[in-house]
């Protein structure tokens, strides 16, 4: 299990608030003395308009990477005219590098399946799937168990604490590359259909699962809902920063003193998160760069630090929130090789449904790799900005439209570092090995 890094005493626990409060495997008496369930009776009495109402009021976004509105979402399924609607708790966490909502599920999976069911009340569904990557297997097990303790007990199943609300919740493990988070990948792998994102409109909100309005919220977001009901709207609000609410669980990786999993006020600056959470940088290290959001996400310089944990300013920096992975890189890593390597991932990763991503992340991967083994072309550098905007632009999902991160983030802030390996065919940090030819003069042996 990875560890929890200590966070100051003014930060606020939301959804780590019962980690390590119960033990997951002593049964649901001691889940509900750490104040499981408290919430799911209390939004039973005040109505489902009730507990939308106040999902809009703390301002709760999806903590899956895109940061969409969690009460729009949930408006919007339930406006729909349908008698059968889904909940799709995404505990899939594609990003191969992370553990944050596997550390989740497996430390609080009762705040991971009440906050699934205050969802499907908010929204009047009756179903909730709970999509766990497959290899997450204790979390898997401990997800179980907290479903059958909450059935056993009345809470869900049918008719619900005797309030004629049947909720019926399983627990699925699922296998799948990168594109499996993907939301409506996700629908079709629940369906055992083969998983490639579909073309939005419509949204899963008015389509989803086997054609009816379907909510996908990742599991993060969901263990923050009982919270707000048992805490309030604006205690919600006050443990953001900057304008934003509640908070982001994130990882921290690579060259910090401190590697683990935190949770963080949202808004909070990156160089706040490596200082007071990190304990800064390991002996011997000094700071070159942050890998912000997985794979996809971006290379952000010491100068950027002041970014806030924020979707929309690490979009603006070149980086993306993403699976919350900040991995942090010393001065003995190459900018242009990384980024090599977090573009193969994307290319194999790719579903090969649009032409954009698939031909196109293939082609970024060959340029970085042209870079790297010290055989760039003159126009690599101009064709590799072309190409990258195209990627963004062209692609039908997520996966394709941040793929250029990694390599297009390198070269607004480490020119330096593509110039040598472009122009030179040197690598300034000593990683790269260019092949070189030699003539070496032939010997004739008498
Ligand atoms: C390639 C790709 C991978 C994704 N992987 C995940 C994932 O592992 N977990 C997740 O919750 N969302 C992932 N998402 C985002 C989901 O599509 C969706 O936006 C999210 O689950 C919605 O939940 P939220 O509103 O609570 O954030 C991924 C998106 C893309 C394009
Ligand atoms: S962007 Fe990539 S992953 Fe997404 S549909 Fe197109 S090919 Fe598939």
């Amino acid at each position: 299990m990875a560890t929890i890094l200590a966070t100051p005493g003014e930060w606020t626990h939301v959804t780590l608030a019962g980690a390590g409060q119960y033990d997951p495997d002593e049964g649901l008496a001691a889940a509900e003395r750490a104040g499981a369930w408290s919430a799911w009776r209390q939004a039973m009495t005040t109505g489902p308009e009730t507990l939308v109402a106040l999902i809009d009021r703390a301002g709760l976004r999806g903590r899956g990477g895109a940061g969409y509105p969690t009460a729009a979402k949930w408006r919007a399924a339930r406006a729909q005219d349908d008698t059968v609607r889904h909940v799709v708790a995404n505990g899939i966490e594609a990003d191969p590098g992370a553990l944050v909502d596997r550390t989740l599920m497996e430390l609080d999976p009762h705040a991971v399946i009440e906050g699934a069911a205050l969802a499907a009340y908010a929204v009047g569904a009756h179903a909730v799937h709970v999509a766990v990557k497959a290899g997450y297997q204790l979390a898997v097990e401990r997800l179980r168990a907290a479903v059958a303790a909450a059935e056993d007990a009345g809470y869900i199943g049918v008719n619900a604490m005797d309030r004629g609300f049947d909720l019926h919740v399983e627990v699925r493990p699922l296998q799948g590359a990168f594109v499996l988070g993907e939301e409506t990948v996700l629908i079709h792998a629940l369906q055992s259909d083969r998983g490639m994102p579909d073309q939005r409109p419509p949204y899963p909100t008015a389509r989803g699962l086997d054609g009816h309005p379907t909510v996908v919220n990742n599991v993060e977001t969901l263990a923050s809902v009982p919270w707000i009901v048992r805490n309030g709207a604006e205690a919600f609000t006050a443990a953001g920063r900057n304008g934003l609410a509640g908070t982001k669980l994130v990882q921290l990786s690579g060259t910090a003193r401190h590697a683990g999993i935190a949770e963080v006020p949202m808004g909070t600056p990156l160089r706040e998160v490596l200082e007071r959470v990190g304990g800064g940088m390991a002996a011997g290290s000094t700071l070159k760069a942050v890998l912000v959001g997985g794979p996809a996400g971006g290379f952000l310089p010491e100068s950027a630090l002041d970014t806030p944990l924020d979707p929309a300013a690490l979009e603006a920096a070149g980086a993306i929130l993403g699976s919350g992975q900040i991995l942090v890189v010393d001065q003995r890593a190459c900018i242009v090789e990384l980024g090599r390597l977090m573009e193969r991932f994307m290319s194999d990763e790719s579903c090969g449904k649009c032409i954009p991503c698939r031909i196109g992340t293939r082609r970024l991967y060959e340029l970085a790799e042209r870079a790297t083994a010290g055989r760039p072309r003159p126009t690599d550098p101009q064709l590799l900005q072309a190409l990258s905007a195209d990627v963004r632009d062209g692609s039908l999902c997520g996966h394709g439209i941040c793929a250029p991160n990694p390599l297009t983030s390198g070269m607004r802030y480490f020119a330096d570092e593509y110039d040598a390996h472009f122009t030179a065919g040197t690598c300034p940090a000593g990683v790269c090995q260019p092949l070189r030819v030699t003539t070496v003069a032939a010997t004739t042996a008498h």
